[in-house]
């Protein structure tokens, strides 16, 4: 398996990207993105429990809640919120006041209901969001994002600002073709020509692989050949994950020898052995502008 980061996705080349790779050696930060075309895919399961695994692994791990309406990642960790995002957003409070600590570590960015529009961010606030960002620098090594489902802006906001893309699906034929039009439209709107997939909630490899199959033969069909899709592997289906869920507890911590808590350490080596391609993804303001700043939107 091909490693997936391309250099141009981080928009050229930037003066501030290496200055801070400098600073910070060695180790640059990933940003990758979990998201899918159709909800209920188990996107927030896999960004808790694949951040588990990875700060289990001595990873410095942050997860930021992009499912700005419908936000659920302090839920699944039984976290207790007092601010979110959007009381960054609005100026009210520092960073660090609102990031939450999650087990082995986690650093989490929580969100809460309602959808403010990552676009209507004025330039004081967005100023405010990176400065505050800076003093993480070194902090954190990879930064996981809930998308939320869909092809709604703020799906794209982060799909676009993220250096790698894990797209979910499940073998039910919408989830494949709702992959496909969320797929498309960063490809054919907004440059982004590299995907990995990870399939959910399936019982064997075998029906896993169908799913890959059958989204990459349409994805080659209308994307053309230079779309890379490539296969991440599963994530079995097991009822542990809905127990888990309901004790409000991720299924790694709490079954950490079920099926699927397995395989979310296998996943989470596997990220970390296939190293982006170029090596980079900046720095986490340089993220953070490219998620405030989009091109095309
Ligand atoms: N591998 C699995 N096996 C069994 N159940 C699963 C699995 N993955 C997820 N689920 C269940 O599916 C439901 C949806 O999962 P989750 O909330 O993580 O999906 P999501 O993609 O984040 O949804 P949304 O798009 O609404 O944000 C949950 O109730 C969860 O318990
Ligand atoms: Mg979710």
């Amino acid at each position: 398996m091909k490693p997936t980061l391309l250099l141009k996705d981080m928009g050229g080349s930037s003066p501030e990207l290496t200055i801070s790779q400098s600073l910070r050696g060695p180790e640059p930060l990933r940003t990758i993105s979990v998201t899918s075309g159709k909800g209920g895919v188990g996107k927030s399961n896999i960004v808790v429990n694949l951040g588990l695994a990875l700060a289990h692994q001595g990873h410095k791990v942050l997860l930021i809640d992009g499912d700005l309406g419908l936000a659920n990642l302090d839920i699944l960790l039984g976290l207790t919120v007092q601010f979110t995002i959007h009381d960054v957003f609005s100026l009210r409070k520092s960073l660090s006041e609102v990031l939450l600590e999650g087990p082995a570590g986690l650093k989490v960015l929580p969100a809460s209901s309602g959808i403010p529009e990552l676009a209507d961010l004025d330039g004081p606030r967005k100023i405010f969001l990176l400065d505050e960002l800076d003093h993480y620098a070194g902090e954190i090594d990879v930064v996981l994002i809930d998308t939320g489902a869909g092809i709604s802006r703020n799906v794209l906001f982060f799909n676009i600002a993220a250096g790698e893309r894990i797209v979910v699906a499940n073998n039910q034929p919408t989830s494949i073709t709702d992959a496909y039009a969320l797929i498309k439209v960063l490809v054919t709107r907004h440059g982004k020509k590299r995907f990995q997939l990870l399939v959910n909630g399936v019982s064997h490899s075998g029906e896993a692989e169908s799913v890959y199959r059958t989204l990459l033969r349409v994805a080659e069909r209308f994307l053309g050949r230079e779309t890379t899709l490539e296969y991440l592997g599963f994530i079995p289906h097991d009822e542990a994950i809905p127990k888990a869920v309901m004790k409000q507890q991720p299924v790694l911590k709490l079954y950490p020898q079920a099926p699927a808590s397995k395989a979310f350490t296998a996943l989470a080596q596997r990220i970390w052995e296939v190293t982006p391609q170029g090596g980079i993804n900046g720095n986490i303001k340089f993220f953070w502008r490219r998620l405030l700043q989009p091109s095309g939107l």
